[in-house]
């Protein structure tokens, strides 16, 4: 399986270009990956395209999806086929995708792709893509169970394995994430026909350690760009390095920050072996030029001894303890109208980054949004002093509050052990109760229930965007981690 044969697949199975180029351009491709592949090969990077497709899919449903696309290459691709034969299959097949009983993956966009005909619908459902898994489902099974299994059915092992794992990592850029199966798929064969297969597990996981933690940090930040698109990312970067060394100028954290967005950008969908890697070096050196003056931390994660290395141990940092700026910022006014417009809202995020470095990263976004929505809304109007006014007033002030609160209850999460946050926690939820409430214990469980869900998952850089709230469509979003919102429930 090496790079420059799967990016034929890639090509075929994704590419554009191909509606201008026409049928036979796919067909070509296919059949050519498959007639290089083997079918072996070929069913196996299928496999893994479509698990990152449709990461929500059940197993059963890749399976029957993988088996009709290598039924069709073993019909079609070989030497003696029909001409026709390619065509009437695929088209069978994109036929059957349509229909409501089809054992395929679903897809909300499915729907829409089979209103279209032909290449047109073809190329649709090539597009489709679920959106990311926050919170992984594949569990590693222990040594014993894995070559129990891998004994059992060598073949059904893997192609779990390359199922579940990829539609864990579903937005790991494709050569990473063949790399990591390979990798580890190539270990699980080796350790088990050993006969010291603990020692030998052992030695190949933390060989392969790196290249795994890898897999799963660049699945997270092109999952991010992906979802918040080059603009956000921009700014959630920005939020990231301020909130980790907020003695950061603003022109160094929004160049970082920028370069951060625009290698994601490169690289998320790039089939080139080291895109990132080659890429990173230089990010690295310029963040640690930049930033290791007022970050003791980070200078250690300078000295280690490769980029990857580094890039993994500056990416986990935690955010700074001590904020920055003695005041509140105010908000963005009618300044924000003039042709730097853009860059006043990123030095108003950075600000609050500064000043509530443990608040939640999607919290912050939202006051993005929401400062980028009162300037297109407020600019160009006759008064625009009164209309940011009554923004300030209506969204931006109502989302300094809660991230305040936000900052401070990851503060206490952050400080005290997770026994005392809690008692901390339920004290507190008690006071928030009207004397005399009925059910106060009842009530007082569920509040803090919601919010250490919340605050377990949130409260760290790198956090699960959209469960975290980065997609809160409301102007004031109703994140039931704070005070406010149990007082307005009850
Ligand atoms: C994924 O699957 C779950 C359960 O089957 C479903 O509730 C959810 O809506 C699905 N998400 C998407 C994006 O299809
Ligand atoms: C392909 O479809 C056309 C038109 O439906 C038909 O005439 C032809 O026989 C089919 N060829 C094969 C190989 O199935
Ligand atoms: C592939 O995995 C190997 C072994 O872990 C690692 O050394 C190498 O850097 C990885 N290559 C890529 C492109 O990720
Ligand atoms: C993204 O940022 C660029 C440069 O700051 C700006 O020109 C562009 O309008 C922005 N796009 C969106 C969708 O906000």
């Amino acid at each position: 399986m090496k790079a420059g044969i799967v990016s034929l697949l890639l090509l075929l199975l994704t590419c554009t270009h191909g509606l201008q180029r026409g049928k036979d351009y796919f067909k070509e491709k296919v059949c050519n990956e498959y007639n290089i592949l083997g079918e072996t090969d070929f069913r196996s990077i299928s496999l893994v395209i479509n698990s990152r497709k449709y990461s929500n899919a059940t197993f059963e449903q890749i399976i029957s999806l993988v088996n009709d696309m290598v039924d069709l290459a073993k019909k079609c691709c070989t030497a003696g086929a029909d001409p026709d034969c390619y065509e009437n299959e695929s088209t069978a097949l994109s036929e059957k995708s349509c229909r409501p009983d089809a054992p395929f993956p679903r897809h909300p966009g499915i729907a829409g792709c089979c209103t279209e005909q032909g290449l047109a619908r073809k190329l649709c459902l090539a597009a489709l893509k679920h959106p990311s898994k926050e919170f992984p489902t594949y569990l590693e099974p222990s040594n014993e169970e894995i070559c129990d299994a891998f004994k059992k059915d060598p073949r059904g092992f893997e192609e779990r394995f390359l199922v579940e794992y990829s539609s864990d990592h579903s937005y790991a850029p494709l050569p990473i994430l063949l790399n990591s199966t390979r990798n580890y798929l190539s270990a699980v064969r080796t350790c088990c026909a050993s006969t010291q297969n603990n020692i030998c597990f052992l030695k190949e996981r933390l060989q392969h350690k790196p290249a795994q933690a890898f897999t799963h940090l660049s699945n997270k930040a092109c999952a991010l760009y992906a979802l918040l698109g080059k603009n956000k990312t921009t700014v959630s970067y920005l939020i990231k390095f301020t909130q980790q060394t907020p003695s950061l100028s603003f022109e160094n954290a929004r160049n970082l920050a920028g370069e951060t967005s625009e290698i994601l950008s490169k690289c998320c969908d790039s089939l080139e072996e080291n895109c990132f890697q080659n890429e990173l070096k230089l990010h690295i050196a310029h963040i640690c030029n930049t930033a290791c003056g007022g970050n003791e931390r980070l200078r250690t994660c300078c000295s280690s001894k490769d980029d990857v290395g580094k890039y993994l141990c500056i990416y986990s940092l935690p955010w700074d303890k001590h904020s920055q700026v003695p005041q509140v910022p105010s908000s963005v006014d009618e300044g924000a109208c003039g042709e730097d417009g853009e860059l006043d809202i990123y030095r108003n995020i950075y600000d609050v980054a500064r000043l509530y470095t443990r608040a939640p990263e999607a919290l912050l976004i939202t006051l993005y949004s929401a400062s980028q929505t009162a300037t297109s809304d407020c600019c160009g109007l006759p008064d625009p002093k009164a209309c940011f006014a009554e923004k300030d007033l209506k969204t931006i002030a109502p989302l300094h509050a809660l991230i305040e609160k936000g900052n401070e209850i990851c503060g206490e999460y952050s400080d005290h052990t997770y026994v005392e946050f809690l008692k901390r926690l339920r004290a507190n939820a008690l006071t928030l109760l009207p004397p005399g409430t009925v059910d106060a214990e009842d009530q007082v469980s569920a509040l803090v229930e919601q919010r250490t869900s919340y605050v377990t998952k949130c409260c760290h850089l790198n956090a699960p965007p959209t469960y975290c709230g980065i997609q809160v469509k409301d102007p004031v979003p109703t994140i039931c981690f704070l005070a406010d919102c149990i007082e307005n429930k009850s």
